[in-house]
């Protein structure tokens, strides 16, 4: 088992905390705070303009990074945006890529398990262009599957957005199928990875994506800061949505022209000193292993299920997960008026619709309760956390 909480000063200043709550935003290693730190003490000037040192220094380390990040999912740097998150990203492709490509009668695929951020943009490329949206049927149990996906699938679709895991349900779609299917009647797939990549080693090569999208803040990086994987031929025919500085070659009186992809989707002064710390937070998930992580994970999610299970009166949402995530509720109770119980014993965990209201709806429920472990969770962790469910549990039977 890994045994890291000392890498986290929150976890250190706060002895007591129970974090469960890993994503909706990870806790951040003491290596990426101090890069942060050494970028605005060290050196924290402007990149991509000044002709001075400082400068230089600056945009190397910023461009590094791409680097890192290409090197880390199996792309090329030219192919690594950074945008704002990964619900940047995911808005970037259907407001450019879309609305370019989109035609009346063209048909998207989407389903509910999507975040809001990877079917509301779709939603208005649909308006805008008479579109036809079209949702995968999810199984009984809220997986998609391939066998549903190739229900919807038709020489009409054009685009499919899907998660690659959902940030409620925690289940793993099969992408890499899914993404053969979608091109074999020449649809591009667009991969929300955004609670995927913290737990699990991702191949943009060998899944063929299109286009991939994913947080810093969710994998232990800086908060402002996604990543939008393109293949270098999209990115490069797409026109960019957002305008002005560094991102032109040369501006005229009527008309610009845009320098090549990747640059010409970052306009303004980025997010410098989070790209600069990223890095640091692929290298410290690099040096633990995506083995040690899915093996550290594994034992806590068994032990979480299988104790939840015991308590009457607790429904879990999603049995079969295995990537940290569950969700539960607890008799009939609103989860909202749940939470304050474990706020009370310093157990930090979502409550509600978690951005995604399709999944909920679907399950027939207001919203749920989210617990979500991850590399720096212990077994401790894990029975303080169940010790606040029975009380809760034992609560609410009586109301
Ligand atoms: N998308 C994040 C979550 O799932 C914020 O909580």
């Amino acid at each position: 088992m890994l045994n890291i909480k000392k890498d986290f000063p929150v976890l250190v200043n706060n002895p007591d905390l129970i974090y469960l709550d890993s994503c909706a935003s990870s806790l951040k290693p003491k290596v990426v705070i101090d890069k942060i730190d050494e970028y605005y003490n060290k050196y924290g000037v402007n990149v991509n303009r000044g002709v001075y040192a400082l400068s230089y220094h600056a945009t190397e380390e910023y461009e590094q990074t791409r680097e890192v990040v290409a090197k880390f999912i199996n792309a090329k740097s030219k192919e690594i945006v950074f945008t704002r998150g990964a619900s940047s990203a995911l808005n970037l492709v259907a407001s450019s890529y879309g609305m370019a490509n989109i035609t009346e009668g063209d048909e998207i695929i989407v389903s509910e398990l999507e975040h809001h951020s990877n079917v509301m943009p779709w939603q208005m490329v649909a308006k805008a262009k008479k579109a036809v949206l079209k949702y995968v049927p999810l199984s009984s149990e809220g997986k998609i599957t391939v066998d549903a996906f190739k229900q919807v699938l038709t020489n009409k679709t054009k685009v499919v957005a899907l998660t690659y895991v959902s940030n409620v349900m925690g289940y793993i779609t099969p992408i890499e199928e899914i993404i053969k299917l979608a091109h074999s009647v020449g649809a591009i797939v667009i991969v929300d990875a955004a609670q995927a990549v913290p737990h699990m080693k991702i191949d943009v090569k060998a899944l063929d994506a299109d286009f991939l999208a994913f947080s810093a803040h969710k994998m232990l990086g800086p908060t402002g800061l996604g990543v939008l994987y393109g293949k270098y031929k999209l990115l490069q025919n797409m026109d960019p949505i957002e305008f002005g500085g560094d991102m032109n070659d040369f501006v005229d009186l009527y008309d610009s022209h845009f320098k090549d992809a990747p640059h010409k989707f970052e306009t303004g002064t980025p997010p410098i000193a989070e790209v600069i710390a990223f890095k640091e937070a692929i290298k410290y998930l690099e040096d633990l292993t995506f083995d040690e992580i899915h093996a550290h994970q594994e034992v806590l999610v068994k032990h979480l299920m299988s104790e939840l299970e015991k308590i009457k009166g607790v429904k879990v949402y999603n049995k079969t997960a295995t990537t940290g995530v569950v969700a539960f509720n607890i008799h009939d109770a609103h989860p909202h008026d749940v939470s304050t119980m474990f706020d009370e014993e310093h157990v930090c965990l979502r409550a509600g619709h978690h951005c995604a209201q399709l999944i909920t709806r679907w399950l027939e429920v207001p919203g749920t309760l989210r617990a979500c472990v991850y590399i720096y969770n212990t077994l401790e962790d894990v029975d303080k956390f169940i010790e606040v469910v029975k009380k809760a549990a034992e609560y609410f039977e009586e109301w």
